[in-house]
C-alpha cells in the first residue's frame, strides 16, 4: 500500500510539477518575466504579416500580445522601450478580421474587456483595407494593413505555465527517451526541410541528429507507435527530415554545422548519397538519405542542443528510395 501511494506520488511529481516551475518563474530563455502582470513577454524581432505573428507566438507555446489593461500596457512598454527603443510601431493582436468593425484580440477580449486607446480618427479601415491594430510607446493604437510587416511581442502567462520535467521545458507533447537521455517529438504536419527546421527552432528544439544505433533505434519506434496521419496533399511517405545537410555543397553536415563522423566504418561505408538532393532524412527503417529540400516529409525534433556536438552516425541508405506507402 505504502509502494503504491509512493510510485503514484512520484510518477506525478516526475511528469508534471508545473508548480516547482511556477515557483522558478521560468518559460523559455527567449521570454522575460515582468513581476507586475506575473506574464512572460518576449518581443520577436522578425518582421512578420499580422498572421504571421499570430501563428508564431502559438508555435512558441505562447499568445500573441495585446494589453488587457493598462498597468499591462505600461509595464510591457517599459520593457519594450528598454530593449527595442528603436521600434516606434508593434502589432498587438486585436483585429476586426472576424467581423467589420467588431475588434477582438486573438483570445476573442472584445474591447471592453482590454486596453483601447484609439488615435484621434481612428479605426479609420483605410480604404477598406485595415483590419489590424498595432501600437505605439504613447501607447495609442491604430488600425492598419494585417499584410504588412512588423515585429510583435508574444506572451506566455505564469499562471498558464505548465512543465515537462523530464526534458525540461514547457512542452508537454516532447517525449523522454530513456535510452537516449533525449526528448523528441514526431511532427505529423509534412513541411520541407528548411520548415521543419524552422518550426524545430520555435519549439527550442532542432530537426533531429542520429549519433548512433541506440538513437536510430529509438526514432524507428518513435515512427511506428506514432498513428498514421491522414493528410491530403503531396508529401514523402515514409521520410523523416532530420538535421544534417549539405546545402552549402561543403560536404554533409549537422545543423550545428559539425562535419558527419562515424566511428563505426561499416555505416560510414553505406554513406552513398545520390543525386542532386542536399537535404538530410530519415527512411522509416532507420536509414539515412538524401532527399529533396523543396519536398514536405513528416519531421522529428530533438530537444537538447549539447547531444550535437558530439560525432554521430553515417547510415545513409545504399537503396534507392522507391516512394509510396510502403510503411
Ligand atoms: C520550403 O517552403 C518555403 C515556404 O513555403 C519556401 O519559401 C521554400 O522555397 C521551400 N523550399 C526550400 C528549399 O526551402
Amino acid at each position: 500500500m505504502f509502494s503504491k501511494t509512493l510510485i503514484i506520488l512520484l510518477i506525478v511529481n516526475f511528469v508534471s510539477d508545473s508548480y516547482g516551475q511556477k515557483n522558478k518563474k521560468f518559460f523559455r530563455k527567449d521570454y522575460t518575466y515582468i513581476d507586475a502582470t506575473e506574464t512572460f513577454y518576449k518581443i520577436n524581432s522578425l518582421p512578420s504579416t499580422w498572421a504571421d505573428a499570430k501563428r508564431i507566438c502559438a508555435l512558441e507555446g505562447a499568445i500573441f500580445w495585446h494589453p488587457d489593461n493598462e498597468l499591462e500596457a505600461k509595464a510591457v512598454i517599459e520593457f519594450w522601450k528598454k530593449t527595442k527603443p528603436n521600434i516606434p510601431w508593434l502589432w498587438t493582436a486585436f483585429s476586426d478580421i472576424l467581423v467589420e468593425g467588431r475588434f477582438e484580440t486573438v483570445e476573442g477580449k472584445p474591447s471592453s474587456e482590454v486596453f483601447t486607446n484609439w488615435q484621434h480618427g481612428t479605426p479609420d479601415n483605410y480604404q477598406g483595407n485595415e483590419d489590424c491594430t498595432h501600437m505605439s510607446t504613447v501607447p495609442d493604437m491604430n488600425d492598419y494593413r494585417c499584410d504588412s510587416k512588423a515585429l510583435f511581442i508574444c506572451k506566455k502567462t505564469l499562471q498558464s505555465l505548465e512543465w515537462n520535467n523530464n526534458c525540461d521545458m514547457p512542452n508537454l507533447d516532447y517525449t523522454y527517451s530513456p535510452t537516449t537521455g533525449k526528448c523528441y517529438k514526431l511532427h505529423t504536419t509534412p513541411l520541407n526541410w528548411t520548415e521543419a527546421n524552422d518550426r524545430c527552432q520555435l519549439e527550442q528544439s532542432t530537426l533531429a541528429v542520429i549519433r548512433n544505433s541506440l538513437e536510430a533505434d529509438y526514432l524507428v519506434k518513435l515512427i511506428q507507435s506514432t498513428p498514421k496521419p491522414r493528410i491530403k496533399g503531396k508529401y514523402q511517405r515514409g521520410v523523416y527530415h532530420l538535421g544534417f545537410h549539405n546545402r552549402f555543397n561543403e560536404g554533409w553536415q549537422t545543423i550545428t554545422g559539425k562535419p558527419l563522423e562515424s566511428e563505426d566504418e561499416d555505416w560510414f561505408d553505406n554513406y552513398k548519397p545520390d543525386g542532386e538532393d542536399e537535404c538530410g532524412s530519415m527512411f522509416f527503417n532507420g536509414r539515412l538519405i538524401n532527399t529533396d529540400c523543396d519536398m514536405k516529409s513528416l519531421f522529428i525534433c530533438q530537444h537538447g542542443a549539447d547531444s550535437l556536438l558530439e560525432p554521430i552516425d553515417i547510415r545513409l541508405s545504399s537503396q534507392p528510395y522507391v516512394g509510396g506507402g510502403v510503411e
